[in-house]
Order: C-alpha cells, then structure tokens, then sequence
C-alpha cells in the first residue's frame, strides 16, 4: 500500500522520526536550503504534517501544499502556527496537552524558589570558595506569601496546587472568571500585580497577550515583587522588564521564555536578581516521551479515524 507522504519541518524526538520512517513517506523540510523551493518540488502530494512550537508553520507554505489534511505539532502552544488559517481551508491541528502539565508546573516552582531563596548564587557561593569568608546575605521566604497566578488554565492550575503545599494565598486573573475553581478571581490585572508577591505569568502567548505585562503591571509587581514566566516570552514586555530592573521598580525576575529566543537580554546577564532557564518547561525525558508519543498517536489517530486525539482545530 502506498505510505501516506509527511512533511517533517524540523527534527524531532527520535522516537517521532522513527515512527514516521517506519509508517510514511518522510520529507524533511529542514533539510533544504531553501524552504519554499523544496515545498514546490515535493509538497504537492503530502498530505500531513509534523512540527512543533519551537519550529512553527508558515502560512506561506500552504499554497505549495494543495493536499495538506493535517499538522501534528509538538507542544502544547501553538502560537507559531496560524490554527484560524488551518481551519479556515480545512486541515486539522493536534498538539500536545495535559502530559506536560506537571513538568511546566514543576518549572514554575524550580523558578520559585531558586530566585526566593537565591539557589544560583548560593551555590556559586559554594563553589567560589566564598563560604568560609562571609555569611551567605538572607534571602527571602516562600511559604505563606501570595502568590497571583495570570491564566489559570490546566497548568496553571497544576501550579496552584504546587502553591497550596507551599501555604501560599493564591488569586487569578483570566479574560473571564473560571467556574469551579477554589481561588479568588481578581478581574483587574493591575490590582492582582498589585496584590502578589509572585506574580506567575501561564497565558497562552500570540496577539490576544502580546505585551500584556507591560510597565504599568511591573511597576504594580514593585520594587518586592517576582516575576516568573513560564509560558511564553512576548507575554512580557521584555525591555520594559529590564529597564525596570534596573531602577529597582521591578524586584526579581524568573524566567524560562523570552521574546527573541534563544536570544537573551545582555543585561539580564549581570544580574544577581535574575534566574534565567533556556526554555525547558517540559524538557524531561518522561514528558518529552509523552509529548512524542501523542505526536505520533495524533497522526495515527487522523489517518485512522479521521481526527487527531487532541484537537486544536
Ligand atoms: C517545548 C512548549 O519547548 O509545549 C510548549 O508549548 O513551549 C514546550 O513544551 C516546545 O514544544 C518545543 O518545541
């Protein structure tokens, strides 16, 4: 029987590029200098798709894939792919929700702490031989603050529950109130900055959050204030962020995205109130296994059955 013909945007998980060998007609689309020239000599008969959040979908390339039914993505953000135009000429999306949740969740408390309680310094304390010379400076507690939480979607509420154990008060912000949910839900995003001690950044990123937090939330956030994020980097205004670092009116910042990845602010590098992650919010072995795993079970599932298992559209 004739394979189904794939087109891969980037390299993926072994574990998705051996299935796809195995199960389909493989394209590699990185593997080409030149993108759009290689879509118009082998697109024309594939009918699905595999990327990822880090990799995106162009738009652009849709007309050189007239047959294109369905992208199987990588992540469970997909705002580097245009889901409306998908929808639009009729081609699914999968991603890949749920299965990370606990590992983003336990990215956000990593981040937590580490800046709370000053985890890099003091281990470069440690190392640096400084300990028999001087007290290691008093950092400050987790336990009991207030923690907001801005998008308390399945991961967000994934880290109230981390927050809870931790005692902590917790509130939210969101478009519109969540039913069923035990937290305070404060409409205003201002009066939540205003409010936290740590202010958790969980939306979903693209146009509808771009620059949400901007000067006016950090400046409620204030000179005691933690900022952490760990969902995407344009959710933040990221020079205003630094700028306000640097005058003290923001007082720490933990950060796993950022708006020009893998690129990061050159002076967020010198700063001792700074943790800075490379974007590893799922990036364990058992939940990349995972992710892989509905990656593979989406596609599967569309050529079987005639829908991905998690939909986006
Ligand atoms: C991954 C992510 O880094 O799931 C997401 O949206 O940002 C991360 O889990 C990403 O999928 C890698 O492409």
């Amino acid at each position: 029987m004739k394979k189904n013909r794939v087109v891969q945007v980037g390299p993926s998980p072994a574990v998705i590029s051996q299935h796809l060998d195995r199960q389909y007609e493989v394209f590699r689309l990185w593997e080409h200098e030149d993108a759009m020239q290689a879509l118009k000599k082998y697109g024309q008969d594939c009918v699905a798709a595999v990327t990822s959040a880090k990799y995106g979908f162009k738009n652009e390339w849709l007309d050189c894939l007239p047959n294109l039914k369905v992208v199987s993505s990588f992540g469970v953000g997909y705002d580097s792919i245009d889901a409306h135009e998908l929808q639009r000429r009729g081609i699914q999306l999968g991603n890949t929700p749920d299965v990370l949740n606990d590992c983003v969740a336990d990215t956000a408390m990593t981040l937590l702490l580490g800046a709370a309680r000053g985890l890099v310094q003091a281990d470069r304390f440690v190392r640096e031989g400084q300990w028999p010379q001087a007290d290691f400076p008093l950092m400050h507690s987790v336990s009991g603050k207030k923690a907001g939480i801005v998008g308390l979607g399945n991961i967000g509420q994934v880290i109230a529950k981390r927050l809870n154990g931790f005692d902590c008060e917790i509130r939210y912000h969101n478009r519109s109130e969540k039913q069923g949910v035990p937290y305070q839900y404060e409409p205003s995003l201002k009066a939540l900055a205003q409010w936290s001690d740590f202010l958790f950044i969980m939306c979903i990123g693209g146009p509808t959050t771009y620059h949400l937090i901007n000067d006016e939330i950090m400046n409620a956030l204030g000179p005691k204030g933690l900022l952490i994020n760990v969902s995407r980097g344009t959710v933040i205004d990221e020079a205003a962020m630094v700028k306000a670092l640097q005058e003290g009116r923001l007082g720490a910042a933990a950060l796993d995205v950022f708006e020009n990845e893998p690129y990061v602010p050159e002076a967020l590098l010198n700063m001792d109130n700074v943790v800075l992650m490379p974007h590893v919010g799922s990036a364990t072995v058992e939940t990349r296994q995972r992710m892989s795993q509905r990656v593979i079970d989406n596609l599967d599932a569309f050529f079987r059955e005639g829908s991905v298992l998690s939909r986006v559209v």
